[in-house]
């Protein structure tokens, strides 16, 4: 996978990959984040996680990856990567799963998730892993992403009834069911 190193991208292998989180007690991963701020105030601060930001944007997250390098921290990585292209070697880790302020398809695949979108989000996180999702979503802040993207109202009604997570994360184990089980 591509991981940035303050202005450069370099390839970190599997085996690298594996040898790193041995180092650490926990694994972080911030899903769409941008200039990478939330990984480096977090890597300063708790030298025994690793804190791992993904995004598409490349030059977004050179910001923090200048003073990641500049301040030598080994327990923060930004990965460029997206919901569509995510790296296998990441599956599977991380105790926690952040989701801060999406947009595009990352904010569709979790207000509307496929059973594919699910997939790939619950595969990042190890068997007991938690993820914490904060939306914009409102009018004033998200109006533009909600109509292009054509997003249903998220109030609690829309919640109560269609609850698309428990409803997908139940596909999902259906599907799983009928693929492992028969
Ligand atoms: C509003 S910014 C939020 C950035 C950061 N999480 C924060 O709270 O400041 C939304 C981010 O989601 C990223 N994003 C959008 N679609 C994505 C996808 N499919 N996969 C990964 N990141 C995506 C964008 O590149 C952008 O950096």
């Amino acid at each position: 996978m591509k991981a940035l190193k303050g202005n450069k991208l370099t390839e970190i292998t599997q085996l690298e990959f594996l040898d790193l989180i041995k180092k650490f007690f926990r694994i972080e991963i911030d899903f769409g984040t941008g200039d990478g701020r939330f990984i480096y105030k977090n890597a300063l601060n708790n030298l025994t996680t690793l804190y791992i930001g993904i995004d598409t944007n490349e030059k977004q997250m050179m910001k923090y990856s200048r003073e990641i390098q500049r301040k030598k921290l080994n327990n923060a990585l930004l990965i460029l990567g997206s919901l569509e292209l995510l790296p296998k070697e990441l599956e599977g880790f991380a105790d926690t799963v952040y989701i801060h302020f999406p947009w595009g398809s990352l904010l569709k695949a979790i207000t509307q998730p496929t059973k594919s979108d699910l997939k790939k989000l619950s595969d990042l996180l190890k068997n007991d892993g938690v993820m914490k999702i904060v939306l914009g979503y409102n009018e004033k802040f998200e109006a533009n992403e909600i109509n292009r993207l054509n997003l249903p109202e998220l109030d609690s009604n829309y919640i109560k009834e269609n609850y698309t997570w428990e409803k997908a994360a139940q596909q999902t184990l259906d599907a799983y069911q009928k693929l492992f089980m028969h």
